[in-house]
Formats: structure tokens, C-alpha cells, sequence
């Protein structure tokens, strides 16, 4: 009998040890997709520019909200406000170090101007309890939504990597749109370009598989930050450009930036705006 209630007990911690372990080992990227898609975080709505299929957006990155950079994004909304442009998309990197104040910080600006705006999350914005904040202020880290005639899908790359369960979860976001344009969004750039490899996406797998994807489902734009300058190649049929330049803090033969896109019925443009 004695033996019998060992064994239970020892079945009984050896089974918690197992469960304790695999928590352990969901990566973040798995946690945060299964945070996005539990139903804890509100989905993201569509935005509905004043012209029909006719209007301008800016794609920017790289606030870095509490650092020294951070006030750039006050002037930078200034000058899109009085631009008409209908609202504003972040790559990422948000904040300087995913505190809870910077998030405030973050949001107030866009409060200010009265700005309609998304964001995607970089790896900044998950330093400490980064993440816990990011859904609390800013919500869900993978989502699609459009404007009129766009559909604006932004995906996860905070930690380096996308994860099996986000790109099944782009594929299915592609082939269910059915909008004129399609533009996908992240923080790591997932093309060479001339950056070295800290500046790029750690899987190179991940991007192969990306870049057909967003060739065959025909994307028109991927928006990518993290590099704190500009970059823009086209491979497939895809234009790649990276915009990081919304801080103080640029990488050497860089300046500030953000990116205007102009959407007229049946025709995508963009223009980098150098800054100020
Ligand atoms: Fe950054």
C-alpha cells in the first residue's frame, strides 16, 4: 500500500513537471498568437477615410517613445495632420523599452492630433513586460483590417521570427481579401537590401516563404522598420521599402523619414518624405 501512494505521488510531480515544461517551451511568438486569436484581445477595426478609394495614409517606424527620439513623432504628426492625410500606420518599436508610460506617452500624441492610427510591435516594445502592455494599450500584434479599397495586413516579427501558426494565419488573411490593394507590414525587414544581418529577419526560411507568398497572393507593398533609415528594392512584383526613420537616434548615411502612400481608385503611390 505504502509503495502504491509513493508511485501516485511521484506520477502525480512527474506530471506537473511535464505540464510546467511544455508552458516553458511555447516560444513568444506561439504565446502572442495565441493571445491574439484567444478572444481576450478586441479585433481590430476597419478605418473609413472621408474620400472613397481616395485618400493618403503614412507609413512610419521606429518612435521609440522614451528615449531621446521620441519627440520627433510629436512634429512629424503636426506635419501629416496639416498634410489631410487620413491616418497614420507604426512598423514598430513604438516605445524605447515596452514600459507602461511610454505606451501612455505614445498614445497621447496620437490623441492630440486626433489621429486615426495602428501599430504593429517590434522588439522594443517587448523589453520587460512590453507585450502585457503593447495588448493592454495598443492590442492585438497580428491583424488585418481596410480602407475602402486597401487591405492592411500587419504581422509579428518582434522576436526575429514569424512562427508556423502566423504565416498559415497570412495566407488565409491574403487569399480571403478581396480588396483593389494589398499592403503587409511588419517590424524586421525580410529582404537584404544593404543592411547587415541584425537589421533583417533571423529566419532567412521565413522570408523565402514570405516573399512568394506576397508574389503569388500579389501584394503590393511590404512595409518593414527596425534599420533607423530608408531602404526600398522590388523582387516579384513586390515593393519593399523600409521607413525606421521616425526617431533622433538614425543609422549612419541615414536621415528621418516616413512614407506617404497615395490611394486614387486604382492606383497605389508612395512617396518618402525626408524629415523635417
Ligand atoms: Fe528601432
Amino acid at each position: 500500500m505504502r509503495y502504491v501512494l509513493v508511485a501516485t505521488i511521484l506520477l502525480f510531480f512527474s506530471v506537473g513537471f511535464l505540464l510546467s515544461c511544455t508552458t516553458f517551451e511555447t516560444d513568444p511568438v506561439t504565446g502572442r498568437f495565441n493571445d491574439n486569436f484567444s478572444g481576450e484581445i478586441a479585433p481590430v477595426a476597419d478605418i473609413d477615410p472621408v474620400g472613397t478609394n481616395n485618400f493618403k495614409f503614412v507609413v512610419l517606424s521606429d518612435t521609440h517613445m522614451g528615449s531621446p527620439g521620441g519627440n520627433v513623432l510629436e512634429s512629424m504628426l503636426a506635419r501629416i495632420q496639416s498634410n489631410g492625410d487620413a491616418f497614420v500606420i507604426s512598423c514598430g518599436d513604438n516605445t524605447d523599452n515596452g514600459e507602461e508610460g511610454q505606451y501612455l506617452a505614445y498614445q497621447a500624441l496620437f490623441g492630440k492630433f486626433n489621429m486615426a492610427y495602428r501599430s504593429a510591435i517590434g522588439n522594443h516594445d517587448i523589453f520587460f513586460e512590453g507585450w502585457k502592455n503593447f495588448k493592454k494599450f495598443l492590442g492585438r500584434s497580428m491583424y488585418s483590417f481596410n480602407a475602402d479599397n486597401v487591405h492592411i495586413t500587419v504581422l509579428d516579427s518582434a522576436n526575429g521570427v514569424f512562427g508556423e501558426k502566423q504565416l498559415s494565419w497570412l495566407e488565409e488573411d491574403l487569399k480571403a481579401a478581396t480588396q483593389t490593394h494589398k499592403i503587409v507590414l511588419t517590424h524586421y525587414p525580410i529582404w537584404n537590401g544593404n543592411f547587415t544581418s541584425v537589421f533583417k529577419l533571423a529566419s532567412e526560411e521565413e522570408a523565402a516563404i514570405v516573399k512568394d507568398m506576397l508574389s503569388r497572393y500579389s501584394v503590393n507593398i511590404m512595409f518593414a522598420g527596425h534599420y533607423h533609415g530608408y531602404n526600398e528594392i522590388e523582387l516579384g512584383g513586390v515593393k519593399y521599402i523600409v521607413t525606421g526613420g521616425a526617431n533622433d537616434l538614425i543609422d549612419p548615411g541615414n536621415h528621418q523619414n516616413y512614407v506617404e502612400v497615395t490611394v486614387n481608385g486604382n492606383s497605389l503611390d508612395t512617396r518618402k518624405v525626408a524629415f523635417p
